[in-house]
């Protein structure tokens, strides 16, 4: 039965409405076998990798039949490859997208969209904690083509609602956000969009379908940086973005002319990476909630944003809306400066200091000197960047081990 509805979902008939529930796969059964050809080639267990930059034809009878009858089959490799498809369909199934389309990076991902949907004189309109890479694209990039770039408060949906006029062309936001955990109401964000005929585009990154599906809440675009809890073990970079075919046509035309598509090695390890998906993710969920209390609960933290604890400013929304609240912290230091933060950070011996998070290492990191270092105090109090901030992607460690390491960098706090 779950094999046949594997099947289905493999032939693209995921949306079949009204399927009883029974016949929904669970999501590691997903992860697992979706998108997968259930014999392979050679009879491999695992699908192979194709280095291949260019696929043949037996003559030039095959090229025109392959034009003509609009064939199924590989013809470049700027178009993506066989594995850059297994994957694709994986992740719109996890998603419950109709289509997914990769790229070689989040950011890849977030440019391929952008550039396919807006021209000269539309407008974009972010909630001000998006990712700060993608509002920077827009200011400083999409600008010198004449698309315009508003930004508005976080949560603020009257404003959001006030900005658009007859130019606006797309509503973005980032939910969870990244540092502050911000948890956007999507029911609410997407009926911003369709009351206007706006398109509106999650960066779920934080979340993971395994958290949250904006899709079921009527958004029409999300994203992710695979490079996160997808690739899941820190050693590749990818991206996606999973919507409706119809809407998503022109984005899979523009990729196959910009060509930011995955190396079929990159692709392998994702598509591994996907297999433990499910799994990872419990673990970082866990780790995050039970990390989280314990930093609360320190006399050293003086605040901590993480939208599984009571105290989270959307913790109700998080509640109703989604499973588990992923592995990323971000707390501050009781009456700490920066330099304090920093040993603090330098003390901590499971985490290593870096930037990302979703992978099976835990990463720290001060966002003062990470991401932020060259912005004025203003600026950066502007982001909510505070000097004594840490931002801690809590991996597949076991909890205690986290817990006991912090409880012994968080000891010392230096007030000298
Ligand atoms: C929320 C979010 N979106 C997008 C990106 C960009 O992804 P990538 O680094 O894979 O280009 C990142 C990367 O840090 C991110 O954290």
């Amino acid at each position: 039965m779950l094999i046949r509805a594997i099947d289905a979902i493999n032939q693209d008939e995921q949306h079949v409405p009204g399927r009883p529930k029974s016949l929904e796969p669970g999501f590691s059964t997903l992860s697992v076998h979706a998108g997968e050809q259930r014999q392979k080639p050679i009879n491999s267990i695992t699908d192979p990798i194709v280095c291949a930059s260019t696929y043949t034809f037996q003559d030039t009878q095959a090229v025109i039949d392959y034009i003509e009858q609009d064939q199924d089959r590989g013809e470049y490799g700027r178009y993506g490859n066989p594995g850059e498809q297994v994957v694709e369909r994986k992740l719109a199934a996890l998603e419950g997208a109709e289509e997914a389309i990769l790229y070689s990076s989040g950011m890849a991902a977030m440019v391929g969209l952008l550039t396919a949907k807006l021209s000269a004189g539309d407008e974009v309109i972010f909630f001000d904690e998006c990712y700060h890479r993608s509002r920077q694209f827009c200011t400083q990039h999409l600008s010198r083509f004449g698309v315009v770039t508003r930004t508005v408060k976080t949560g603020d949906y009257r404003a959001m609602e006030a900005a658009i006029n007859s130019n606006t062309k797309m509503l973005i936001s980032e939910s969870p956000t990244n540092p502050h955990l911000s948890i956007v109401d999507l029911e609410q964000f997407a009926a911003i969009g369709k009351r206007h005929r706006v398109d509106t585009l999650i960066d779920a990154t934080l979340a993971t379908p395994f958290n949250v599906r904006p899709i079921e809440f009527g958004v029409d675009f999300v994203m992710h940086s695979a490079t996160k809890y997808f690739g899941g073990h820190n050693d590749l970079l990818a991206g996606v973005v999973a919507g409706s075919k119809q809407k998503l046509a022109e984005v899979r035309d523009l990729r196959g002319i910009l060509g930011s598509v995955n190396s079929a090695h990159n692709v392998y390890l994702l598509e591994r990476g996907l297999k433990t998906f499910e799994l990872r993710m419990q673990r970082h969920n866990e780790n995050g909630q039970r990390v989280a209390e314990f930093l609360e609960n320190h006399p050293a933290v003086s605040r901590v944003l993480y939208p599984g604890l009571r105290s989270h400013r959307d913790h109700q929304l998080a509640q109703q809306t989604m499973r588990g609240f992923g592995g990323l912290i971000t707390f501050e230091l009781d009456q700490a400066d920066w330099r304090q933060t920093a040993q603090v950070v330098d003390r901590v011996q499971v985490a290593r200091i870096a930037p990302s998070l979703g992978g099976v290492e835990s990463l720290i990191e001060q966002p003062l000197v990470m991401s932020y270092y060259h912005y004025p105090p203003a600026e950066r109090a502007k982001f909510g960047i505070s000097d004594n901030m840490i931002r801690l992607a809590c991996g597949i460690e076991n909890s205690q081990d986290l817990i006991d390491d912090l409880a012994q960098a968080l000891a010392r706090v230096d007030r000298t």
